[in-house]
């Protein structure tokens, strides 16, 4: 992957920045934007070669399929079959950070490799205004991955981006911390009934949506599910207190050396989660111990995150 270094522009999230960020973006260029959740490495889903930079760039091993992003629901309509319960959930919910995958339009623009070839593809409609009127005034829905080195913690400020990929994409726009910092809820539409692909930030409350609970983000590519998300150091979960040489990230009643909410609330934890792994993997921890967190609601989407982190690595 010894691609040629370029110069990784940053760019303010005003008209003028988003203006220079969509003229890359159609020139086939990569652009890390933010959205709700984290930042997103975007390309033009439409140009397959723009596409393939987005794996040369995180060092993808393999050819995961990636969420589409789109500025409205008529925009997702040209891509994916949008009917029954993923119409009702789109109508009722979007843009909330919830990603539906739907059988792909036989006449869908989109690249064979943002769908990896499958006949089905992601779609979501971030609830950020910068996002937004990227994808507008690109005119294109945008492909895009998490924007962080392939397996490492995702990035929720424009420092992370750099930090992982400067010189390996084109520009990044600053639009400051992510409020909400985990990946999006996925439920599948492929079925006879929606089925939960992806624990996120989104809690699905439709009534007439039935969800199978439990059912984790499912590999398409063996061993996309084991060590995700991580940290540099090793990662003990459940941890109450620290052993010698280990750093601890607290959580509620568990004081910690950081700790992801002192006052116990999962929507402040899970904002801070992926800024305080990346502080960890810059003070140099090499053995981390995590203190338990509740798996309701969102604590769902970060236990999920955090047994990714602790997952054995190759
Ligand atoms: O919040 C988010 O969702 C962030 C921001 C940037 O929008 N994006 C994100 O994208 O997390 P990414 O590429 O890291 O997640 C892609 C996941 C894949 O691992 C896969 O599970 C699922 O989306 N996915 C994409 N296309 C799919 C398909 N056709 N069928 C099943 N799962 C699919
Ligand atoms: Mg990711």
């Amino acid at each position: 992957m010894a691609e040629k270094p370029i110069k990784t522009r940053r760019l303010a999230a005003d008209e003028e920045g988003i203006a220079e960020a969509a003229a890359i973006l159609r020139a086939g260029g990569l652009v890390a934007f933010p959205t709700e959740t984290v930042y997103g490495l975007g390309a033009d889903a439409t140009n397959g070669e723009a596409v393939a930079r987005i794996y040369a760039a995180k060092g993808r091993p393999s050819f995961n399929p990636l969420i589409v992003h789109v500025c409205d629901i008529d925009m997702a309509d040209r891509i994916g079959v949008i009917v029954g319960e993923a119409r009702d959930l789109v109508q009722e919910c979007w843009p909330e950070p919830v990603t539906i995958v739907v059988p792909l339009r036989e006449d869908a623009m989109v690249s064979e490799l943002v769908t990896a070839g499958q006949p089905s593809v992601a779609l979501r409609m971030p609830k950020s205004d910068i996002a937004l009127a990227l994808i507008r005034e690109t005119g294109r829905p945008l492909a895009a991955p998490s924007a962080n080195p392939s397996g490492r913690v995702s990035a929720t400020t424009a420092e992370h981006v750099v930090a992982g990929l400067d010189g390996k994409i084109d520009a990044v726009i600053d639009g400051g911390p992510t409020p909400v910092g985990l990946e999006s809820t996925i439920i599948g539409f492929l079925d006879d009934k929606p089925r939960l692909l992806r624990e996120g930030a989104f809690s699905v409350t439709l009534p007439d949506i039935r969800i199978d609970a439990g059912v984790a983000e499912k590999p398409v590519a063996p061993g996309q599910l084991a060590s995700h998300y991580a940290p540099l150091a090793s990662v003990r979960l459940n941890a109450t207190k620290a052993e010698p040489g280990e750093f601890l990230l607290g959580f509620g009643d568990v004081k910690g050396d950081l700790t992801l909410s002192a006052v116990g609330s999962l929507t402040e934890a899970a904002a801070n989660l992926y800024a305080m792994l990346h502080e960890i993997d810059a003070r140099g921890v090499t053995r981390l111990a995590v203190a338990p967190i509740p798996d309701v609601s969102l604590g769902r989407a970060i236990n999920d995150r955090l047994r990714r982190a602790a997952a054995p690595r190759d």
